[in-house]
């Protein structure tokens, strides 16, 4: 169920190098309020979280990682690996993000501020939540 999360980023080359583009209504179903990206990671995973109404996009800037995606019966792992894919992350899926490379840069693209309440970071509650629909 997860492979139509995957989104191409549009690149376009020339001499000077190469401009990507993430764009509303093509890679982007939602509005965004909210940009923020992670990086100087160490080994350690990051995520192991599911929200209740935040869409987010996740765009590999630089380098590598690989999302475990679990919506409560199918888990996904989806390697990102290049700055023309990013990645759906849709309300009510549990992400971790694992393996990043050294310079890996992810900026996500989210539908809402923070609010900490829109957070599920219990897996339990997650696994109950999604089974009740
Ligand atoms: P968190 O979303 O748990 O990180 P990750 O999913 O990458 O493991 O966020 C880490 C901390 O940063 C947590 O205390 C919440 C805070 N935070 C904000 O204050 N604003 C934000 O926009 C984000 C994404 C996190």
């Amino acid at each position: 169920m997860f492979e139509n999360m995957l989104f191409e980023v549009q690149s376009i080359s020339d001499a000077r190098g190469t401009i990507y583009i993430v764009e509303q209504g093509q890679q982007l179903p939602f509005d965004v309020k909210r940009c923020y990206f992670i990086k100087e990671l160490s080994s350690q995973p990051r995520g192991f979280h599911a929200h209740k109404t935040l869409r987010q996009l996740a765009v590999l800037v630089q380098g590598s990682c690989d999302f475990i995606m679990d919506d409560g019966s199918t888990k996904n792992n989806i390697t990102l690996n290049s700055p023309k894919q990013a990645l759906l992350i849709d309300t009510f899926v549990w992400h971790e993000m694992h393996n990043f490379s050294e310079d890996c840069i992810l900026m996500v693209l989210a539908s809402d501020v923070y609010l900490e309440e829109d957070y599920i970071r219990n897996y339990d509650e997650f696994l109950i939540t999604v089974k009740q629909g």
